[in-house]
C-alpha cells in the first residue's frame, strides 16, 4: 500500500492504495466518482476517459486520457477532471446541454468519456468540421447511438446548428376500458 495524492474536479484527496491501482480504480472504488464508466478496462472503448493537464496549469481541462490504462500513481501531478465536474457554477457545460437537447445518448454508458473528449476538442477547436469531431471521438465506443445524434450535439455545443427537430412519439390511442364487451370463456378439460 503507498498513500496516493490525486487532484481531481478541483479538490486534492489522499488514497491508501496499492501500486498497481489505475485511475479508474482509483476514481470509482476510492473516490466514489463512479461517472467514469469501467467498459472494456483495457483501453479499447474510451468509456473510462478523463481529461488531465499538468497541475497548476490554467485555463481549459486539458487532454483526455483512459484512466484503466493509467496507474493511480503516474496521476499524482496531474489535474483530474471527470464528468462529475464538467458543470460548472453556472449549471450544465454546453456539451452536456447540447446532448440532452439532441437526445444524443440512449444507455449513457458510453456519455461521460464522449462528453469529455467532445469537451477537449472544442477547448482547443471552436467550430471543428464535422471529419475533426469524428477524429476527436473515434476512441469513444457506442454502441447505441449510430454516432449522428451525437456529432450533431458537438456541432450545437459549438454554435454551428441547432438541434434537428425531434417529431413527438404518435402513440396509438389506449381503446377506452368499456368499449368492448369482455369476454371469459371457461376452458373445460
Ligand atoms: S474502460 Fe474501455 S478504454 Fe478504459
Ligand atoms: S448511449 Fe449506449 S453506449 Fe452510447
Amino acid at each position: 500500500m503507498q498513500l496516493l495524492h490525486l487532484f481531481v474536479n478541483g479538490e486534492e484527496h489522499a488514497v491508501a492504495a496499492p501500486g498497481q491501482r489505475t485511475l479508474l480504480e482509483a476514481l470509482r472504488y476510492d473516490l466514489m466518482l463512479t461517472g467514469s464508466k469501467q467498459g472494456c478496462d483495457k483501453g479499447d472503448c474510451g468509456a473510462c476517459t478523463v481529461l488531465v493537464r499538468p497541475r497548476g496549469d490554467s485555463g481549459f481541462r486539458g487532454e483526455p486520457i483512459l484512466a484503466c490504462i493509467t496507474l493511480a500513481a503516474d496521476a499524482q501531478d496531474l489535474e483530474i477532471t471527470t464528468i462529475e465536474g464538467l458543470a460548472g457554477p453556472l449549471g450544465l457545460d454546453p456539451i452536456q446541454r447540447a446532448f440532452a437537447d439532441c437526445g444524443a445518448l440512449q444507455c449513457g454508458f458510453c456519455q461521460p468519456g464522449m462528453m469529455l473528449s467532445a469537451r477537449a476538442l472544442l477547448d482547443k477547436c471552436d467550430k471543428p468540421t464535422l471529419p475533426q469531431i469524428q477524429e476527436a471521438l473515434s476512441g469513444n465506443l457506442c454502441r447505441c447511438t449510430g454516432y449522428t445524434k451525437i456529432y450533431e450535439a458537438v456541432e450545437v455545443a459549438a454554435g454551428l446548428r441547432t438541434p434537428s427537430s425531434r417529431a413527438p412519439v404518435q402513440s396509438e390511442r389506449a381503446a377506452a376500458s368499456d368499449s368492448k364487451a369482455q369476454t371469459v370463456t371457461e376452458i373445460v378439460p
